[in-house]
């Protein structure tokens, strides 16, 4: 059985929400053609699959080689399945971390195979990466992990943690996010009225100046409530971000790890915090084992600690570091790799979040993955942004 037929394969350079060049392609074949865009980290774990660009930061070694090295060996090959595709492309890397032809080279192609897999099937690409994925779609739709202040490396360090969220807790997704559009707006007013006209940060979210580390939760907290409740708070601390010299540094003070965990302790006590991501910086298990062992209630989620990787996903999991994960398919670079990562997750129990990257693009896919994996979440950051915006309107599109 021929999974998909490729016949044509074009690359272009488009910018993403920084203004940074990226690739799109297009793949067509049997009278479709599907589009897919790779967005980019500025945040990143250092076991990330490698991002390539040239010396300048262009993208135009990455175009060569998905002209010169990956078009030629897809055009007219038959497929059985996404497998097939995913492996051939790490084969034409031959490394294991795509730091030859790099992960924004392999991904997009990797995604626009899978949908245009879709197309040549008939079928939604949610429910073709059901099947390609074994797996089955979730009965309760993705939650929603809206990102409504930023700080960290997304806002120049205003804020000492990277995102406060809001993850509305309501059945559908069509309340949840009408609940989250009146927060926002809510949470907003708020802010002006303290700090007038605040600029947003890289993920839409508002970003002011606060020395104080409670303001943003006492802040989220309220929107929150004057929106109607039934809400709760998600950050991603980032912590390796601001980890220097064996401590932390927030707000220009150093902090122990201990400290930090301390910290913690105080806001989950007096906040609703049910989700704390990289709380520690990503070399530190011992400090996330303790952290969940003290706090088994709330989600300790991987990111740069995980980085969608299978392996480690499995080792932190017999660590007893985390109990949710961020999936992100550009860290990884395929949508194989990316389906085996969430399989694993799920197989010991954690809880999957889907997320974009702080540089995105107009590309919905992880609408879709979301849904077709029945994952646990979706973090797109702040719809003010058209870039987030329109992946929780594809969500609404599918979930219907
Ligand atoms: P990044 O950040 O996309 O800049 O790496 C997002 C995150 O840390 O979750
Ligand atoms: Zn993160």
């Amino acid at each position: 059985m021929t999974y998909v037929h490729i016949e044509h394969i074009t690359a272009q350079e488009i910018l993403d929400s920084r203004g940074k060049p990226t690739i799109e392609v297009e793949i067509s074949g049997g009278g479709y053609t599907a589009k897919a865009a790779v967005p980019s980290g500025k945040s990143t774990g250092v076991n990330e699959a490698v991002e390539l660009r040239d010396e300048d930061g262009g993208v135009s070694c990455v175009l060569k080689t998905i002209e010169s090295e990956i078009t030629p060996k897809l055009i007219g090959t038959e497929f059985a399945s996404q497998k097939e595709i995913d492996t051939l492309l790490r084969g034409i890397d031959g490394i294991e971390n795509f730091s030859r032809i790099g992960a924004n080279s392999a991904l997009p192609i990797s995604i626009g195979a899978l949908r245009l897999a879709a197309m040549q099937r008939g079928m939604e690409l949610s429910d073709h990466i059901a099947d390609v994925a074994g797996m089955q779609k979730s009965k309760q739709a993705p939650r929603l992990y809206v990102n409504v202040i930023n700080g960290g490396a997304h806002a120049d360090f205003r804020l000492p943690f990277q995102e406060y969220m809001i993850v509305p807790e309501h059945e559908s997704v069509h309340d949840a996010y009408a609940y989250i559009v009146k927060a926002i707006e809510i949470l907003g007013e708020l802010i002006e009225e303290r700090y007038g006209n605040v600029p947003l940060g890289d993920e839409g979210g508002y970003s002011f100046v606060s020395e104080m580390i409670e303001e943003p939760f006492e802040l989220v907290s309220l929107a929150i409530e004057k929106a109607g409740g039934n809400a709760h708070i998600a950050i991603d601390v980032a912590a390796s971000a601001f980890f220097e010299g064996g401590g932390y540094r927030v707000n220009g003070e150093r902090m122990t790890k201990k400290a930090l965990g301390g910290l913690y302790e105080k806001l989950v006590q007096a906040f609703p915090l049910k989700s704390i991501e990289d709380p520690f910086e990503e070399h530190d298990a011992e400090s996330f084992t303790a952290l969940h062992a003290a706090f088994p209630d709330i989600l300790i989620v991987g990111d740069d600690f995980t980085v969608t990787d299978p392996e480690r996903i499995a080792e932190v999991a017999k660590r007893e570091a985390a109990n949710a994960v961020i999936i992100k398919p550009n860290q990884i670079g395929t949508v194989s790799d990316t389906l085996e990562a969430i399989a694993v997750a799920h197989d010991v129990g954690w809880k999957t979040i889907i997320s974009h990257r702080s540089g995105e693009t107009l590309d919905t896919f992880i609408a879709d993955l979301a849904v077709g994996t029945g994952a646990y979440a979706m973090k797109a950051g702040s719809p003010l942004q058209d870039v987030r915006r329109v992946k929780y309107e594809r969500l609404l599109e599918i979930v219907g």
